[in-house]
């Protein structure tokens, strides 16, 4: 390696500057010898601090400031670090002193006349024709990895983390790895995902998506179309369990006038409305069956009849289709056709649950901790021992959870710090820490209490099926099959 620095001898006038004790001072000295990382200051009195501004007057370009470190102090005086500063700064202060180094293109160390020279010297391989314009540049450039390592050695963990979450999530916008600057991920799991997403977004295929209730299987959906051929199309999505199973056919399909009571005019379907784009059915697993039937034939002949219509019409369309219920499960049991989950599942991607995404928690929180903050013009921050609990937390609800606690934290922080009780993580933290607990298992309840979490559920959700079906992670026809094996009647949920 060669030298990378000149020094040369010099008088300039500067003014030190620091603050101690929350008192300002101020010290006038001499520069003595000057390079572009380091001086020799003479003239000092007092007990500098570690960190400091110095400001030389430059002859022809005025005075400067520096930001400076102390290194040593000796008879001659003080020797300190110069930070880099601005460009313009730098300029000057090359400009004072090459000005003073001896004007000839031969390498300062051996002498070796080539001023051809753009590198290190041919014969001592010592850096570098000082007197090239460029020198500034290259040199900035050759010292970049050195400067990194001495401010590396001042971070503690949490600043490197944000540092690496940071680089992180710039270099996935530069490669492209994810679909989208607001899917975060880059754990395994998720980078699998994200390959995933890129390769089958483009063809016409049906997807299925799999994964617990709040691991982003929307976003998967809206991904899917934004990097398809489709995406000036419409997006439109369809939860199958917030409709009532009555409505359902008429809400996917549409009606003719005079259909059913109630229907005083012709309206088009979901199925109709996505026409041209991608239609988005989630939770498909709590389709009934005759709706399932419906939907193999479209998938078949991508023909769609409105309840009450005489005809069919044509639609372009691609379906992708969602659930975090186990579908294989309910096709053994006879819940869901075994046709329709071949054919939904010819490309299946499944979204990792939160817990298992390592790092990716912390990355997402900061994200959704940026975007609210950003929108308040605040500054706000996670407290290590938050950082910590975000880490050990199960997230049985995924990224919505962690979204909605991240929110709660930053409406309940003080002092710019989020602390884990802020977000209700603290003795989640700590029972967790203590005894980690094994994962929730998705699924009926036990049978011993069966009935009864079967009444409670239905109580807690005004008796509708779908969503105690979903409390209790089982389909809705299995939630029909455990009403009518217990025979519940809606006056015992009450
Ligand atoms: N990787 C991610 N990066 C950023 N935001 C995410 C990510 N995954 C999920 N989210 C956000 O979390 C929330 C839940 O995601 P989404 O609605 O896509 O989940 P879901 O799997 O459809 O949930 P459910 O099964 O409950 O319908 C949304 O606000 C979404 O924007
Ligand atoms: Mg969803």
């Amino acid at each position: 390696m060669g030298r990378l620095d000149v020094r040369v001898r010099t008088n300039l006038d500067s003014v030190v500057q620091y603050i101690s004790r929350d008192e300002r001072h101020c010290e006038t000295v001499t520069i003595k010898e000057l390079s572009l990382s380091g001086a020799l200051v003479s003239g000092l009195t007092t007990q500098l601090p570690e960190l400091f501004a110095i400001r030389p007057v430059l002859p022809g370009a005025g005075e400067v400031e520096l930001r400076a470190r102390l290194v040593r102090r000796s008879e001659n005086g003080a020797a300190i670090r110069i930070f880099y500063s601005d460009k313009k700064t730098m300029q000057a202060l090359w400009g004072h002193i090459k000005g003073r180094l001896a004007p000839s293109d031969d390498c300062p160390y051996c002498g070796h006349p080539d001023d051809s020279r753009e590198g290190s010297c041919d014969r001592c391989n010592l850096y570098l024709n000082f007197g090239k314009d460029s020198y500034l540049e290259r040199h900035i450039e050759n010292t970049f990895a050195q400067r990194l390592n001495i401010r590396l050695n001042r971070l503690n963990l949490e600043h490197i983390d944000k540092i690496i979450d940071f680089v992180d999530s710039k270099l996935l916008k530069i490669k492209h790895r994810s679909p989208d600057s607001e899917f975060i991920g880059t754990s395994e799991g998720m980078l699998a995902v994200f390959a995933m997403i890129r390769k089958v977004a483009p063809t016409e295929m049906s997807v299925l998506l799999l994964g617990e209730s709040g691991t982003g299987k929307e976003l998967t959906a809206k991904a899917l179309h934004e990097l398809s051929a489709r995406r000036e199309g419409p997006f439109v999505a369809v939860n199958c369990a917030a409709i009532p199973e009555t409505l359902l056919e008429a809400e996917l399909f549409g009606y003719e006038k005079g259909a059913f009571t109630g229907a005083y005019a012709t309206k088009k379907g979901r199925f109709e409305a996505a026409d041209g784009g991608t239609l988005f059915l989630d939770e498909i697993g709590d389709i009934p069956a005759t709706l399932q039937a419906k939907l193999l034939r479209f998938l078949e002949d991508r023909l769609i009849e409105r309840v009450g219509g005489s005809g069919s019409r044509k639609i372009d369309i691609r379906i992708v289709a969602a659930t975090n219920r186990n579908l294989q499960k309910a096709m053994v049991e006879g819940g869901f056709r075994a046709d329709l989950y071949y054919r939904l599942n010819s490309f299946t991607i499944k979204l990792p649950p939160l817990r298992e995404r390592g790092e990716d928690k912390v990355r997402l929180a900061r994200h959704f901790l940026e975007r609210f903050a950003a929108a308040e013009n605040r500054r706000i921050d996670f407290s290590a021992a938050s950082v910590e609990a975000i880490r050990q937390h199960r997230w049985p609800g995924n990224v919505r959870e962690l979204e909605n606690k991240v929110r709660r934290g930053f409406l309940m922080a003080s002092d710019g710090l989020i602390e884990p009780a802020c977000m209700e993580l603290e003795e989640d933290f700590h029972s967790a820490a203590a005894h980690p607990s094994p994962d929730p298992q998705p699924g009926p309840p036990r049978a011993e209490s069966r009935r009864e979490s079967v009444v409670r559920a239905l109580e807690q959700n005004d008796y509708v099926v779908a969503r105690a079906a979903r409390q209790l992670q089982i389909s809705r026809p299995s939630m029909y099959a455990l009403i009518k094996k217990y025979g519940i009647k809606k006056d015992d949920a009450k």
